[in-house]
C-alpha cells in the first residue's frame, strides 16, 4: 500500500476528563493524541466532574478548549432529569445526547423508568440519543426511540446485541452503531496479562464473541475508540477498580493490520472511521483537510510513544501496521512525524 492518504477521522466518543480529572488527560493532551491518532474531528462525552448537564458547564467546557486543542472538538450533552430544561437550548451546541442506562464511570446513571421516558421524549433534536445501554438494557432504549420515533446510536455494541440491532434497523428505526478496538482486539483470555487494563465497560468478550463481532462489521456503522483513560495508579488501585482504556492512538495501526490479513477493507475502514461518523452526527466539513499514513511500518504497538496523558494501551503486545505520517488541518501540515508543527489550531464546532 505504501503512503496513503485518508479524509481526517472522526470519533464521536471520547472522555477528554477536563474539567474534574486532569491527572488522566486534559483537552491539549487528548487533542494531541487525536491527531497523533489520524482523528481531526472528536466529540467529547459529559461524564466530568462536574458533568455537561447544564448550559453553564457546557460553556466552560468550550472557554477551556479555546486556543488549547489540535483537532477540532464538539461536546455531546448529558441526560439527567434534571438536564432536561436545556434540552432545546443545547441542541445546536452539541452533536449528541448520552444517556447511561447502565452501571457506568460517574454520576450520570439514570435508572428511574419515568426519567428515561421523559429524556427520550424530550431530546425532540435531529442530532443522535447515544446510549450506554449494556446486554438487554439496550432493548429498553430501542423501545423508547420507537415510542417517540427518535434517532439512537447504540455506544460500544457487544455480540449478544447485534440481533436486537438488526431486528430494530429491519422496523425502519433510525438506529446507528459503534463497535470499539478493544472488543475487536482483545477478548478475556487477554485479561490473564493485562489485569485491570483489560477492564471496561462493557467488558471484553470470548474470543467467539469477538470473532461474532467481526463478522457483522457490516450492520455495524462506525469505529468509535471509547478512549477512556485512568492513569496507571488508579488502574492498579484494588479498592475501587476503574473502567476503561485509552484508545485514539492505536485504532488505526490495528485497522491497518486487520485491512492486510483481508478481515476488512480500505474502503469499508475508511467509511468506518470517516465517512459514517460524520454523516450521523452531522459533523461540519473541514476543508482540505486530510491525512497522510505510511503504511509500511509494522511494529509492536507497545514500542511507539504516546501522547496520551495516561501513558499506557491494553493493545501493548499487539502487532500494527502504518504510523501516521502527515496530518493536514484546513490547508495547513500540523503534524508530521511523530512532531507537531503549529499552535494547537482546532476549532471548537457547534454554536
Ligand atoms: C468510561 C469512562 O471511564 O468514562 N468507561 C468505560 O469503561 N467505557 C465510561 C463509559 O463509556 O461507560
Ligand atoms: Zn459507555
Ligand atoms: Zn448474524
Ligand atoms: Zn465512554
Amino acid at each position: 500500500m505504501g503512503y496513503i492518504q485518508l479524509p481526517g477521522l472522526a470519533d464521536v466518543h471520547v472522555h477528554l476528563r477536563e474539567p474534574g480529572a486532569l491527572q488522566k488527560e486534559d483537552f491539549t493532551t487528548g487533542t494531541k493524541a487525536a491527531i497523533a491518532g489520524g482523528y481531526t474531528q472528536i466529540l467529547d462525552m459529559p461524564n466530568n466532574n462536574p458533568p455537561t448537564i447544564n448550559r453553564k458547564n457546557l460553556e466552560d467546557k468550550k472557554r477551556l478548549a479555546k486556543d488549547r486543542i489540535y483537532c477540532d472538538l464538539g461536546f455531546n450533552f448529558g441526560a439527567t432529569a434534571d438536564s432536561i430544561v436545556f434540552f432545546n437550548k443545547v441542541s445546536a451546541k452539541t452533536f449528541g445526547l448520552k444517556v447511561y442506562m447502565s452501571k457506568t464511570t460517574g454520576p450520570l446513571l439514570v435508572n428511574d423508568n419515568e426519567e428515561r421516558d421523559l429524556i427520550f421524549k424530550s431530546w425532540e433534536n435531529p442530532s443522535p440519543i447515544m446510549v450506554h445501554a449494556l446486554d438487554e438494557t439496550l432493548q429498553e432504549a430501542i423501545n423508547l426511540a420507537k415510542k417517540y420515533k427518535r434517532r439512537i446510536h447504540v455506544c460500544h455494541i457487544t455480540t449478544n446485541q447485534i440481533s436486537m440491532l438488526k431486528r430494530a434497523k429491519n422496523q425502519g428505526l433510525e438506529i446507528s452503531s459503534e463497535v470499539c478496538p478493544h472488543h475487536l482486539f482483545l477478548n478475556t483470555n487477554d485479561i490473564k496479562t493485562l489485569g485491570p487494563f483489560g477492564m471496561m465497560k462493557p467488558p471484553l468478550m470470548s474470543k467467539k464473541d469477538q470473532e461474532e463481532l467481526w463478522n457483522h462489521l457490516d450492520v455495524i456503522d462506525m469505529i468509535s475508540t471509547d478512549h477512556a483513560p485512568h492513569t496507571i495508579s488508579e488502574k492498579e488501585d484494588k479498592t475501587s477498580p476503574k473502567y476503561g482504556v485509552p484508545g485514539l492512538e492505536t485504532t488505526v495501526p490495528l485497522m491497518l493490520s486487520a485491512v492486510s490479513k483481508k478481515l476488512i477493507t480500505l474502503k469499508r475502514l475508511t467509511e468506518m472511521l470517516s465517512t459514517s461518523p460524520k454523516k450521523i452526527f452531522g459533523l461540519p466539513e473541514q476543508k482540505n483537510t486530510h491525512i497522510v499514513i505510511d503504511t509500511s511500518k509494522k511494529y509492536k504497538i507497545g514500542s511507539k510513544k504516546l501522547f496520551t496523558k495516561c501513558n499506557w494501551t491494553p493493545f501493548k503486545e499487539l502487532m500494527g501496521q502504518g504510523n501516521i505520517h502527515q496530518v493536514f488541518l484546513r490547508g495547513e501540515k500540523i503534524f508530521e512525524g511523530g512532531k507537531f508543527l503549529t499552535k494547537p489550531k482546532g476549532i471548537v464546532m457547534g454554536r
